[in-house]
């Protein structure tokens, strides 16, 4: 299976928010990692067909969106950034509900609401009122709400957003499941929570496709850019200052900087092995990793 977008704009008056974005996606997971306000929710809803584009498309298998219309639709699943649960319903009622909007039949709608209520790990507690579960399990609501159809197209907008840690793995490894078959496209500014299930890594900058590629390539590009550096107390602002500051460690004999730099920062700086979050940070200078 093949999606592929051309060319894809967007503009809110005269605020371009997707800027000519080319990309061709194939089964697995991507993630897609952006700043605040860098298109994701923007390029995710295009692809759901929430949204227009204001020029270029979007194709599948070489046939325009537009025109398989319904067709295409059924082969997608999408889990909004805010989803709107019901929150006096319980899981499964909501799950059914869901299932007849999208035109499941009753009984073919029972069997895969008890199926998804298993793989998301809320069996014995489907008869639990949707607003009384933790964020976890509002996602987790969310995300097999999204798999009713069994989409072949996976659309999840910042699913770990608010989630604690082990939340976060759980919601990964589920992702992961569940990947094989399918196109499965993953929003986030948490880069551990692509860190090992992620095909590909696409990451926006202000409207801008600026990076697709596999995790490793990515990482083997910051060779010889990450650094650690052993500095005292009185120089710690100076550095923050001046370079792109990661984990700030404190030893015994001073404190120990990860600095993402092109050139060695001073002598007796470290080349050190990079990882995801400095990648982040090298594309997004000092924003906030969380
Ligand atoms: N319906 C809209 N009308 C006007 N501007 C919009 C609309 N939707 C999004 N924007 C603008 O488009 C830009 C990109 O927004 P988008 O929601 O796609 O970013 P994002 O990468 O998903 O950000 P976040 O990480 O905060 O979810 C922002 O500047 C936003 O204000
Ligand atoms: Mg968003």
């Amino acid at each position: 299976m093949h999606l592929v977008v051309e060319h894809l704009s967007k503009k809110f008056g005269d605020n371009t928010v997707l800027d000519d974005i080319n990309i061709e996606f194939t089964e697995g997971v991507y993630g897609i990692l952006g700043a605040n306000g860098s298109g994701k929710s923007t390029l995710m809803r295009i692809l759901v067909t929430v949204l227009k584009p204001t020029s270029g498309k979007v194709i599948l298998d070489g046939e325009n969106i537009k025109k398989l219309d319904e067709e295409y639709r059924n082969l997608i699943g999408y889990l909004p950034q805010e989803i709107a649960l019901y929150k006096s319903f319980t899981a499964e009622r909501f799950l059914m509900y869901i299932a007849s909007l999208k035109g499941l039949n009753k009984n073919e709608a029972k069997s895969k609401v008890s199926e998804l209520l298993e793989l998301v790990g809320l069996t014995e507690y489907r008869k639990k009122k949707v607003g009384t579960f933790s964020g976890g399990m509002k996602q987790r609501v969310g995300i097999a709400q999204a798999l009713l159809n069994d989409p072949k197209v996976l659309i999840v907008d910042e699913p770990t957003a608010g989630l604690d840690p082990k939340e976060r793995i759980r919601f990964r490894n589920l992702l992961s499941a569940i990947s094989s078959n399918r196109i499965v496209l993953l929003s986030t500014h948490i880069v551990s929570d692509i860190d090992f299930i992620a095909k590909e890594i696409v990451i926006l900058k202000q409207g801008k496709l600026i990076k697709k590629d596999a995790p490793d390539n990515l990482l083997g590009q910051l060779n010889e850019k990450v650094w650690t550096v052993l500095i005292s107390e009185g120089e710690l602002q100076q550095y923050q200052n001046k370079f792109k500051v990661g984990n700030i460690i404190r030893r015994e004999n001073g404190i120990e900087l990860r600095i993402i730099s092109d050139t060695k920062p001073i002598e007796t700086a470290q080349a050190t092995i990079p990882n995801l979050e400095d990648l982040y940070l090298y594309y997004f200078d000092k924003e906030t990793i969380l």
